[in-house]
């Protein structure tokens, strides 16, 4: 669906207002090229996924949830604690995003001042709704106004579980440091929907006049081969789209936080589509340097050049 044409132009402009992501350290000659690149970050609460992602200059910083905890071996707040703790020392000064459990606003912001004394560099993840639908006796605005009493409590917050562009908006009216549509879900949804016979997860592409090759394989968007062109469809890299026009038309400085990834094509899209951060599943990042020509053309040089030895 996006064509590099399609790209928003006053992103980078946007960018220019921002935190740079890779400052040129003082005295340096060479400029880095890249000051103001979107961030990077793993979407993930699992410490051996991470490291070896920072290692290697990948990452800028960290999301988690309490999936994401229970999926790195977390079984009590004791254990959470330790995991949240450990990511946010390894990752400062970059940003972790930890996420709210509690429901009452008060004790919300309880807890967020908790989880902001683990380090400067924690940010809160708040959802933005959700809450009747876990207690009726629940207000529906409880999200923003907790967005809202943190900014004032100045903690840097993360509205999280954004499925349309008015949450967004409405989040970042309440002072959020960032937003976080879940692309995936959102193209999960609509793919569920549209193709009750698919199941959801990775094709959420149609490539080539809306036909999916093979029998139905839900492979397409993995295929190693796809490049940035031809025509797709995806909801959800349109979500981020939207908000990025709407924050660009009014100069929101909240940062476009683009979640929920099913494949590396989404984080093509995401960038065209001027999301600031993009926080990915550690696999994806893992695959960033692979490409089965890069493997093919790696292989005829090193054969090639064993003719030097002679
Ligand atoms: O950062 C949000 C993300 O963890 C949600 O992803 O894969 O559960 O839709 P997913």
């Amino acid at each position: 669906m996006l064509q590099p044409s399609e790209s928003h132009p006053a992103a980078g402009e946007r960018r220019l207002t921002m935190e740079k992501v890779n400052p040129t350290p003082a005295g340096k000659k060479l400029a880095h090229p890249s000051e103001h690149a979107p961030r990077i970050f793993a979407d993930t609460a699992t410490i051996t996924e991470i490291r070896p992602l920072k290692e290697a200059g990948i990452v800028n910083g960290v999301t988690t949830n309490p999936s994401l905890l229970k999926r790195a071996g977390a079984d009590s707040w004791a254990s959470a604690n330790r995991i949240m703790k450990e990511i946010v020392e390894y990752m400062a000064p970059m940003p972790v995003s930890l996420e709210l459990t509690e429901l009452q606003p008060e004790k919300m912001v309880e807890q967020a001042k908790r989880l902001a004394g683990i380090g400067p560099n924690v940010v809160v993840k708040v959802p933005i709704g959700g809450y009747k639908a876990i207690d009726k006796s629940l207000d529906a605005h409880t999200g923003l106004k907790v967005l809202h009493r943190l900014w004032e409590n100045d903690i840097r917050t993360n509205a999280t579980l954004i499925f349309n562009s008015t949450q967004a908006f409405w989040a970042a009216n309440a002072g959020a440091s960032y937003v976080s549509p879940f692309l995936g879900r959102v193209a999960d949804y609509l793919y569920k929907h549209d193709h009750p016979e698919r199941t959801p997860g990775n094709s959420l592409y149609f490539i080539d006049d809306h036909k999916v090759p093979g029998n139905g394989l839900d492979k397409v968007a993995n295929t190693a081969y796809v490049a940035t062109a031809g025509a797709r469809k995806d909801a959800g890299v349109r979500l981020i789209h939207e908000i990025v026009a709407v924050f660009n038309a009014y100069r929101i400085r909240t940062e476009v936080l683009a979640a929920s990834f099913r494949n590396a094509v989404q984080v093509t899209e995401c960038l065209l589509a001027g999301a600031d951060i993009l926080t990915v599943p550690a696999p994806i990042l893992m695959g960033v340097a692979d490409h089965p020509l890069s493997d093919e053309g790696m292989q005829a040089f090193v054969a090639d050049s064993k003719v030097f030895d002679k």
